[in-house]
């Protein structure tokens, strides 16, 4: 790797080695488990020899403060990301945001011994939900969102709780649930955030002010057939989830394809039991939809839960949707907007497709982002980037915010 060129790049750096995956490329860091925790530690480390007050509190989500001289916490700015990724994902998504906090943070104790209002750096836990299926775990929970039984039984991929992953990571799974006392303390949430399209890079700007976050959720479909021999089944005699699991791929493409500005995927299919020479007993399948609109997008699940039936009933097959999560489509706070958009004026303003934990809380705290140019657009896999200059350049902007907004 070669030398970064500048202090936010250098501290990404740190954490290049943590999490990389050499079978799918770029890095798998699910949360809850060692990896996390390690990337946890490395932030934990900086913000302990910067002098700041950390704490963690009922949800996992870590809070690294900076007292003004009174030492209160009330009315803070809040800024952080996460530092888990979806299985196979880039360097940025989450960790830019953690970096270019503590980054922030050097630019203004530079500039004064103490701000003149709490600032706190937070990292939040399970982001993507690439382990227990729902994202802004963390977030969701400290809304309110999530209930605590619910999150507490979760399972992942080999069976583990969340309970039990939970006490392994140091937290009390019954402590868990709603932070309203916590949050009610805080004035102001921004995170900054690598751009995951080519936005930024086609205006040729550096850092902008995002808008409005896509209604998203995530549903599973379950598809039973019956499991037999390869060999020694008839064609006629089938029926295998997973021809009947070709068809609900083709109509979540169809119905997002038929939808102005839809987004519809398919990104994650477990086939059991999966033996080349085994007709399949069941098939799960994860789709994902998002769209500007509530109704639009409850409209496509109609669709494809539809298509899901008939395509099920047509191979001999059942099928049966469950709702892993769902998160409306969010408008950042108006006022704090403006105030970003006063303190960067060269910054345009975006709105994005992908989902985060400042989308979450806006239901709860006034809450806003920045996005940092990605040129290559990409994001959720290897090819996700951001230049040095460029994370350097979110980092001062941040400084800049957490100036404007606590003074
Ligand atoms: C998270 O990045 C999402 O948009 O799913
Ligand atoms: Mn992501
Ligand atoms: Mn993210």
């Amino acid at each position: 790797m070669s030398t970064p060129a500048t202090p936010t790049a250098a501290l990404l750096a740190e954490i290049a080695e943590i999490g990389r995956d050499e079978v799918r490329g770029g890095y798998s860091r699910p949360g809850f488990t060692e990896t996390e925790l390690a990337l946890r530690e490395w932030f934990i480390g900086h913000a302990t020899a910067r002098g700041l007050e950390v704490e963690i509190d009922r949800n996992g989500i870590v809070w690294a403060w900076w007292l003004p001289a009174d030492g209160s916490k009330d009315g803070a700015v809040i800024t952080g990301s996460h530092l888990d990724s979806v299985p196979g994902g880039g360097a940025y998504d989450g960790p830019l945001g953690v970096a270019s906090a503590l980054r922030a943070h050097d630019l203004l104790a530079a500039r004064f011994d103490a701000p003149a209002a709490p600032i706190a750096y937070c990292v939040f836990p399970e982001e993507e939900g690439s382990r227990f299926g729902i994202p802004c775990f963390g977030s969701r929970l400290a809304a309110g969102m999530l209930d605590p039984a619910t999150a507490r039984a979760l399972v992942d991929a080999d069976g583990v709780t969340f309970a039990d992953a939970a006490r392994a990571a140091g937290i009390d799974p019954e402590g868990i649930g709603a932070d309203p006392e916590r949050f009610g303390r805080v004035k102001a949430f921004v995170e900054l955030h690598v751009e995951q399209g080519r936005g930024l890079a086609d205006l040729d700007r550096p850092v902008a002010v995002a808008r409005s976050i896509l209604a998203h959720g995530r549903w599973q479909a379950t598809i039973h057939g019956k499991g037999d021999h390869a060999g020694t089944t008839r064609m006629e005699d089938r029926h295998d989830p997973v021809v009947a699991a070709a068809d609900v791929i083709q109509a979540v493409r169809r119905v997002a394809d038929a939808t102005a500005d839809a987004r519809g995927t398919v990104g994650r299919m477990v086939v059991i039991p999966g033996g080349t020479n085994v007709i399949a007993s069941r098939v799960h399948l994860w789709f994902d939809l998002r769209h500007a609109s509530d109704a639009t997008t409850r409209h496509m699940l109609e669709q494809i839960t539809e298509a899901v039936q008939a395509a099920a009933e047509a191979e001999g097959c059942t099928a049966e949707i469950a709702e892993e999560s769902y998160s409306p489509e969010v408008s950042f706070d108006a006022d704090l907007r403006t105030r970003l958009e006063a303190t960067l004026p060269e910054a345009p303003v975006l709105d994005t497709g992908a989902g985060h934990d400042a989308g979450v809380l806006a239901s709860v705290i006034p809450t806003g982002m920045l996005f940092v140019r990605n040129p290559t657009g990409t994001s959720h896999a290897p090819d996700e980037s951001t230049s040095d200059e460029d994370a350097e350049a979110g980092s001062v902007a941040l400084a800049e915010v957490l100036e404007a907004l606590t003074t």
